[in-house]
């Protein structure tokens, strides 16, 4: 018999804790009519939990994350109310930092032709996964201020690239084009302004895609990337860059989806646990009125089933969501009418079928 695999829910903030009630009850149903092994454990945490008591990330909460769950499904954080966005900082880096989840996964693929906003292209011309290097780059934080609010102010931040954290990302987007028959694996990077940092990125992509020389291994520089996907997306298969332009890049992919509420994501190593989460925010401009799109969540949750060793799942959870936006069975993002809880209604319908 499987082994149950327990799933940490954090709904966040904003419309977070919308998509994320319509994820848990996607999950609800693979649990009874699916019959996958599944339990969840909620956890409050997130700007209401801050505004109450002060707690962000405690060590009780990682602790559970880390040794007992497979998984964690995230909403999203960010509330006006907190502005320095503190919390968000110590859950999010806590668990990407904490439990040293190096590998950002995010597909940019397109469902439905009616999402591609390219003139002349169709959905099948936008399939492609960015591996997104996450536990390093400016996002370590380093850096300071120098003679802070005079006319001769310094802000530096620095970009940290370790070897191992470069060939271990590298390696992990060369795997998964062997796993999924991929065919190209492109490194994006600007070698050539940052002739020390992305010279490395670089050189030990190359060097690991010796080991596989069944895949086309490239490169392009950032700039020439974000104006390539833009003119044929259909040019790529796997994407291996750094975190700044794995954060910049994956938003732009969004856009050839469909938008944010289409986003999926996973942040992962090898072994231990796993986030998934939407790869849109909190987005307070809608949040509270039922017009969060749940599309993303229900694909990240699609993801999350492979990662747990469920086999068909993700497919059977992608054509359900190909089929919403196909009948229009959606929210006003992607052109539908529906409000967040009727396009979960009708998922979790399509998995009862
Ligand atoms: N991983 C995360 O938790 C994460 C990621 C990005 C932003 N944030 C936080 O979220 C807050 C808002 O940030 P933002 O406005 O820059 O980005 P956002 O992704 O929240 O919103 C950007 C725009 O996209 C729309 N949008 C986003 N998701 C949608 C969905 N599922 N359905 C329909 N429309 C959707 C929003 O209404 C908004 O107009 C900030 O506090 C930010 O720090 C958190």
């Amino acid at each position: 018999m499987t082994k149950t695999k327990k799933i940490a829910v954090l709904p966040g903030d904003g419309i977070g804790k919308e998509v994320v009630a319509e994820g848990v009850r996607v999950l609800e149903t693979l649990r009874q009519v699916r019959g996958l092994p599944l339990e969840l454990i909620h956890f409050d945490l997130g700007a209401d939990r801050y505004l109450k008591d002060g707690t962000t990330f405690p060590d009780d909460a990682r602790r559970t994350m880390q040794r007992e769950c497979d998984a964690i499904l995230l909403g999203a954080l960010g509330d006006p109310r907190v502005p320095g966005n503190e919390h968000a900082r110590d859950i999010l880096f806590g668990m990407r930092f904490g439990f040293d989840l190096y590998c950002n996964v995010r597909p940019v693929v397109c469902l439905h032709d009616r999402l591609m906003p390219l003139k002349g292209r169709t959905a099948k011309d936008c399939d492609f996964v960015v591996f997104r290097e996450n536990t390093e780059g400016i996002y370590v934080g380093i850096g300071g201020h120098f003679k802070k609010g005079t006319p001769d102010e310094v802000a530096i931040n620095e970009d940290v690239n370790t070897r191992k954290g470069v060939e271990r990302i590298c390696r992990a987007a060369f795997e998964y084009a062997v796993a999924h028959r991929r065919k190209r694996v492109h490194v994006v990077d600007k070698s050539n302004a940052m002739a020390q940092a992305h010279e490395l990125w670089r050189r030990c992509f190359f060097e690991i895609a010796k080991e596989f020389p069944q895949l086309e291994s490239k490169h392009q520089y950032v700039d020439a990337f974000c104006m390539n996907v833009v003119r044929d997306p259909s040019q790529f298969d796997v994407v291996v860059t750094c975190n700044l332009f794995g954060d910049i890049i994956t938003d732009l992919g969004a856009a050839l989806q469909g938008g944010l509420g289409m986003a999926a994501s996973m942040n992962a190593r090898p072994d231990g646990v796993a986030l998934f989460e939407p790869v849109h925010g909190s987005a307070p401009d809608i949040a509270g009125q039922g017009k969060a799109n749940p599309l993303a969540t229900v694909l990240t949750i699609g993801m999350m089933t492979t990662r747990l060793g469920f086999a068909g799942e993700e497919e059977r959870l992608t054509a359900i969501v190909r089929s919403a936006i196909d009948e229009g069975v959606c929210t006003r993002d992607v052109g539908g009418t529906a409000s967040t809880r009727e396009v979960g209604d009708f998922v979790c319908a399509r998995l009862k079928r």
